[in-house]
């Protein structure tokens, strides 16, 4: 990943996938996300803690979100910035202007991009003109800041560790990418069971396997994956863009369904997780999703708060590794005293 100096003298980073953070970096990320979280808590109103201050970011949406939406704008509200919401079809990406001019024009007036976009080029190409950072609010291909928060979810719940047996049951869609690419970082445990034709994107399996960091498994067969599950994850079974196959998927997804009696199949403690928007009855039994199994919402909730972790280590890195100076000498000054 190229560095560019902007003008608040600090590099540009994007934030397109999980390719340029490692494990650390991702874990060290999740401490700060603890940070903003406990710091909302004790302060829910805009507090005196602005990083974003006089920051600006377009938010280019060309299909529809609820989630990332609200969170981001919340996020960047509450850290200080101003957030710029753009419907990525009025601009006319790639069609009434190119991506290149788009990516320039608008490093001249904001901080950051986000971007929900069809085709991973686009954001790409988005990167690599814009002379700010370019986060990636799902695309065709991945869904990187979802990810990020399921993560830190079970991170934040102490579920996370190195055997930690996560199985995706359904889609071998932009979320499970994301899943993979972050198995190609952080080590665990990732199964997918999907039905054949319905696999994730070759690329990214293949990037993620030769990392040799996590075990990473595809299988058919969603009872045999269930088994001795840490944690059940779902997701719709017809993504944003492919609506014409609904009839068709409802068919063939019917038998990756999680309910009862496939959450029996894993541990007791199980957790099930879904990124949202969810339909019971389809991929997901309504038991299952209201249950007490269920930690969906926190997973959404987290949205806000790993997202604003991402902005501030993004937009003003200074701040950032203040945090983590500070949280490292503490734990030193622990020590010595233990
Ligand atoms: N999970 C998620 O990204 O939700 P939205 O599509 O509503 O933003
Ligand atoms: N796979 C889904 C995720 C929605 C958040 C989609 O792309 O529509």
């Amino acid at each position: 990943m190229e560095e560019v100096q902007i003008k608040t003298g600090y590099a540009k980073r994007d934030f397109l996938g999980f390719s340029p953070l490692d494990g650390g970096k991702i874990i060290e990320l999740f401490d700060y996300a603890l940070f903003i979280k406990k710091k909302r808590r004790e302060s829910p109103t805009v507090s005196g803690f602005l990083p974003l201050r006089d920051k600006t970011v377009a938010m280019i949406f060309s299909k529809p979100s609820l989630r990332t939406r609200v969170s981001f704008e919340i996020g960047i509200h509450e850290l200080g910035g101003y957030a710029i919401n753009l419907d990525g079809q009025s601009i006319g990406l790639g069609s009434r202007e190119s991506v290149q001019d788009v990516a320039q024009l608008l490093s001249r007036y904001n901080d950051a991009i986000v971007a929900r976009l069809h085709e991973h080029s686009i954001i790409e190409g988005l990167a690599e003109y814009a002379s700010i950072p370019v986060i990636n609010a799902l695309t065709d291909l991945s869904h990187p800041c979802q990810i990020l928060a399921d993560a830190f979810t079970l991170y934040e719940k102490s579920l996370w560790h190195e055997g930690i047996k996560v199985v995706f049951v359904g889609d071998g869609n932009n979320v499970v990418n994301s899943w993979i690419e972050l198995a190609g970082r952080l080590p665990f445990h990732f199964v997918l069971a999907c039905p054949e034709g319905y696999t994730p994107d070759k690329g990214v399996l293949e990037a993620a396997r030769q990392k040799g960091i996590s075990r990473i498994e595809i299988t058919h067969d969603p009872k045999a994956a269930a088994a001795n599950a840490d944690v059940l994850y779902t997701d719709v079974w017809t993504s944003m863009g492919k609506e014409i196959e609904m009839k068709e998927r409802l068919k063939i997804f019917a038998p990756f369904q999680i309910n009862s009696a496939l959450l029996a199949e894993a541990k007791p403690g199980a957790v099930v997780m879904h990124c949202m928007p969810a339909h019971r009855g389809q991929e997901i039994s309504a038991e299952v999703m209201d249950g007490p199994q269920s930690i969906i919402l926190d997973q959404a909730e987290n949205r806000l708060h790993v997202q604003k972790a991402l902005l501030v280590k993004l937009l003003n890195h200074e701040e950032y590794r203040k945090f983590h100076l500070t949280h490292r000498l503490q734990n030193a000054a622990k020590k010595i005293k233990s």
